[in-house]
């Protein structure tokens, strides 16, 4: 890329985690629309509005080429926040690719739906010095908003993708439509976006068992969607979840046992309902095999069949989202999916009633934490 050899270069910066077909349209209109020298596409190392980014910079680089490239826009992936190694501000960027394009016309390119908030970002006055704003409208965006900044907005509308349910539908196995093919096969080769953790988590579980993981990972996304919390690890905590539901009794006795973990009841459990202890061997498997480290997705695993008295937020996501989870079909299963989106407290009082009243009916024994569970949530 020659530098400062024309008049218009594009900078358009983001978290591209991952990069979806509504950066691409964004990107395609405005090289149509300005035919610009160059376009600079400016990947995140982190960004200072949102949380870490679930992918690395240098996979998140990799997939934005590729989806570039296959999109059809010449574009230059520029490694400026990785070399300064630090969060950095949008003006600090656009000051150095001023200083790279000295007489060139700079444009920096956003969605309309970042309009509102950017009079909040960091030395606006630097930024408009060095830079127009050029932006592409989502739909429902009122005309005339924004005109303080004297951007220059795209023909159209162009759709807002949200990378949030992205990432989800990837954490789950699936491959949404939005992201594009050439991303979705870097994401495919590396094993991004739980990847690698979902293919080792199924590796022990037969055909219907698999589709239940899937199921319980689905579920417990659109829970912590609807609650905004993390759904990476809702989706991994529900991935392992049944990661040793496989194993004979007996071998679950052997396992707990040579592990010493530490579950109540061990002996009458491995006695009266050796099964049980899928859920604590589960965890401890996924933690030596899959490499599994966060305390809270492993406790979460752990309590997904008997859940505990005082459970979490994610135990809570992972306990109702296995029992609710799309491949199950007792009878009242539908409302209780439908509650576990509403009031997840609810539903999680209402499991662990379901549970423990199915026991009584069938005449097992009761484990006592599911009981404790079922009285702390449901008095
Ligand atoms: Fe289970
Ligand atoms: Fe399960």
């Amino acid at each position: 890329m020659k530098r400062a050899a024309k008049r218009t270069v594009v900078v358009y910066g983001g978290t591209f985690d991952p990069p979806h077909e509504g950066h691409m349209l964004l990107l395609s209109a405005a090289a149509r629309r300005l035919r610009p020298a160059a376009v600079w596409l400016l990947p995140a190392l982190r960004s200072p509005l949102k949380s870490a980014p679930a992918e690395s910079f240098d996979d998140r680089t990799a997939m934005l080429r590729a989806a570039a490239a296959e999109a059809g826009v010449r574009a230059g992936v520029s490694l400026f926040e990785k070399r300064r190694g630090r969060t950095t501000y949008t003006w600090q960027a656009i000051e150095y690719f001023r200083s790279l394009h000295p007489r060139a016309e700079l444009y920096f390119l956003m969605g309309s739906d970042c309009l509102p908030g950017f009079p909040r970002w960091r030395r606006t006055d630097r930024i408009l010095a060095s830079a127009r704003l050029l932006v592409g409208r989502r739909a429902g965006f009122p005309r005339g908003a924004g005109r303080e900044f004297s951007p220059v907005f795209l023909d159209g509308t162009f759709p807002e993708e949200s990378s949030t349910s992205l990432r989800a539908a990837l954490y789950c196995g699936d491959a949404p439509a939005g992201v594009p093919a050439a991303a979705m096969r870097i994401i495919r080769r590396r094993g991004l976006y739980l990847g690698r953790l979902r293919e080792g988590a199924l590796r022990r579980l037969g055909p219907a068992r698999a589709r239940h993981t899937l199921a319980c990972a689905r579920l417990a996304c659109a829970i912590a969607a609807a609650r905004g919390t993390d759904p990476r690890a809702a989706a991994a905590a529900a991935l392992i979840h049944d990661y040793a539901k496989e194993m004979k009794p007996e071998e679950l006795v052997r396992e707990s046992r040579r592990r010493g973990l530490r579950i109540p009841c061990f002996g009458e459990t491995a006695r009266r309902a050796p099964q049980l202890l899928h859920s604590w061997v589960s965890a401890a498997l996924a933690r030596e095999e899959l490499g599994v480290d966060d305390p809270a997705v492993l406790r979460a695993a752990a309590r997904h069949t008997l859940g505990h008295p005082s459970m979490g937020e994610l135990d809570r996501t992972v306990f109702v989202a296995d029992m609710a989870a799309g491949d199950r079909s007792f009878p009242g299963v539908a409302g209780l999916r439908r509650l576990a989106l509403r009031d997840l407290d609810a539903a999680a009082a209402l499991a662990a009633r379901l549970k423990v009243d199915w026991l009584r009916r069938s005449g097992k024994w009761i484990h006592p934490l599911g009981l404790e569970t079922c009285l702390r949530l449901d008095p």
